[in-house]
């Protein structure tokens, strides 16, 4: 499969390759990072809360085929994770987190 192609680096809601990801600012507020075939979820919070949309967004990114790192879930997001399939780590993310390693969720 053929992923988006566009530059690795931070990015927020508000950008379109946020809108082009299925995270856009009309349901989130947030950032992530796309360093090679990966995005690392940094912070997510969901402007409508429980209609679906971070399984959907999260399950979206999967299906295209990217590596997906969320960092950090709290019991929520660990739900959400694990009901995705998703696997807990303990990882480092460069230049984001100084008490390496956190955990995450993988897929
Ligand atoms: C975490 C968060 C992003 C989830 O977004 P969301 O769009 O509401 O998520 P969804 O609607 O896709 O799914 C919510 C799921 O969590 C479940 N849930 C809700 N409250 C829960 C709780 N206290 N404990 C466990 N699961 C819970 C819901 O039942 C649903 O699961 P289900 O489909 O199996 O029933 C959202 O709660 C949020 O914005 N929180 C505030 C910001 C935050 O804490 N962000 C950091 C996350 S690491």
């Amino acid at each position: 499969m053929t992923l988006p192609d566009f530059p690795d680096g931070w990015y927020q809601s508000a950008d379109v390759e946020a809108e082009m990801l299925g995270f856009g600012a009309d349901n989130f507020c947030g950032q992530f990072t796309k360093k090679g075939d990966t995005i690392i979820v940094l912070y997510i919070y969901s402007l409508y809360p429980g209609k679906g949309n971070t399984q959907r967004f999260l399950q979206g990114l999967v299906d295209m085929g990217w590596t997906v790192v969320v960092v950090k879930p709290n019991e929520v997001m660990m739900h959400i994770c694990r009901k995705l399939g998703f696997t807990k780590y303990e990882e480092c993310v460069e230049g984001y987190y100084s008490d390496c390693p956190v955990v995450v969720c993988k897929h």
